[in-house]
């Protein structure tokens, strides 16, 4: 397989060494306590940044900031994006203002999905799973790209910042951040260098820090919006961001779920038998062919899939996972006794889950359109 790797496509291994070097971002070091009572940010799942500092900043001298990102609605909501959802949750316990807008436009031109479509998928799997995961409608706006406001005002600022993004940008910077580049996907980016400035505007918060939690792979839209944002007449606190590791599809530690194909991911809306089949039959494991070799040789947690999904998502308890790292790694552990661990915790947390959706389904009207 050909490997792919840009903000519409992501096929193949990843190599994370190379993505932080090639595109100059910082590696996250060490964090405030208050972050690192999350495994995403103690485990070094969300590994790099750019410009976090002021964030922090912000954090320690209780000013305001905003969290900023967006989601192309496509597919079925799976563990990968509950990653991102995650953060949200995070962020809105730090104080932030949280802006997530719904990437409609996005969808329709690099995927060709009607806006009815990404509307409806947005509002049944995305926004019904981050209620369940526990966002508060609190200092939430949720918007889609196609509709930014019903406030005229609010509508015109984020329009056409997009339009002076554009009269400031060169063909050739495009194709150097981008390579391939079409004019959809240039109106798309531009849309997303809207989407993380404009919290800024005076219609909006005004001049404050924001911070994009994002993938790796989205990163070259912030290397637009941010070299863009200082050549335009408008001021901006430059845009803070950090990245994850994409969670690893069912196949391969080094791949990304992905909702475009059904045997990567695990939704989060999927029934215990599917979760059971899906991970015996498909998780990529890091043991040996038999047990006995098992028992000799010992398994490798660093590609086992199952293992990557407790590190990243599952196991909350670092002893825990130590002693099932260091069993897996000796061979006592088996690749069976493994993943049904994994199945356990996995439709443990998708019940509970599970009834938070439903009482999720009620609530979407305070998150949208407000
Ligand atoms: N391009 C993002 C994706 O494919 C979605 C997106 C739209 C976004 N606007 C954004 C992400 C602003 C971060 C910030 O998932």
């Amino acid at each position: 397989m050909k490997n792919t790797f840009n903000p519409w496509e992501v096929k193949g291994d990843i190599d994370y060494t190379k993505l932080v070097r090639d595109f100059g971002v910082s590696e996250l070091k060490t964090l405030p306590d208050l972050f690192n009572k999350e495994i995403l940010f103690r485990r070094k799942i969300v590994f790099a940044h750019r410009d976090l500092q002021r964030i922090l900043d912000s954090i320690k001298n209780k000013k305001k900031f905003v969290m900023m990102t967006g989601l192309m609605p496509t597919g079925k909501f799976h563990l990968g994006h509950a990653v991102v959802a995650k953060q949200f949750l995070i962020y809105q316990k730090l104080g932030a203002k949280i802006y997530i807008a719904v990437a409609d436009i996005e969808a329709y031109n690099a995927r060709g999905q009607s806006l009815e479509e990404s509307r409806k998928i947005a509002l049944e799997e995305y926004i019904t799973n981050y209620i369940a995961l526990g966002l508060s409608p609190k200092n939430v706006e949720i918007y889609f790209q196609s509709d930014r406001s019903k406030d005229a005002k609010k509508s015109n600022a984020y329009y056409s910042l997009q339009n002076i993004l554009a009269r400031h940008g060169t063909f050739s910077e495009f194709k150097a951040v981008y390579g391939d580049i079409n004019p959809g996907k240039m109106i798309s980016s531009l849309l997303q260098a809207s989407d993380m400035l404009h919290p800024q505007l005076p219609e909006f918060e005004n001049f404050c820090p924001v911070v994009v939690p994002v993938g790796i792979d989205q990163d070259p839209h912030l290397r637009l919006a941010r070299d863009l944002s200082k050549r335009i007449p408008i001021k901006f606190t430059q845009l803070s961001s950090t990245y994850h590791l994409m969670l690893p599809g069912l196949k391969g530690a080094k791949s990304k779920m992905s909702s475009s194909d059904p045997n990567s991911f695990i939704a989060l809306t999927d029934n215990k038998k599917q979760v059971k089949n899906k991970i015996n039959k498909y998780a990529f494991s890091g043991g040996q062919d038999t047990l006995e070799k098992h028992k000799k040789l010992g398994g490798n947690p660093d590609i086992d899939v199952s293992f990557q999904y407790l590190r990243m998502l599952l196991e909350e308890d670092d002893n825990k996972l130590k002693e099932i790292e260091n069993s897996y790694r000796s061979g006592k552990l088996t690749t069976g006794e493994l993943k049904k661990y994994t199945i356990d915790k996995l439709n443990t947390f998708l019940e509970k889950h599970q009834k938070e959706r439903e009482k999720a389904k009620k609530k979407i009207k305070d998150f949208v359109h407000k």
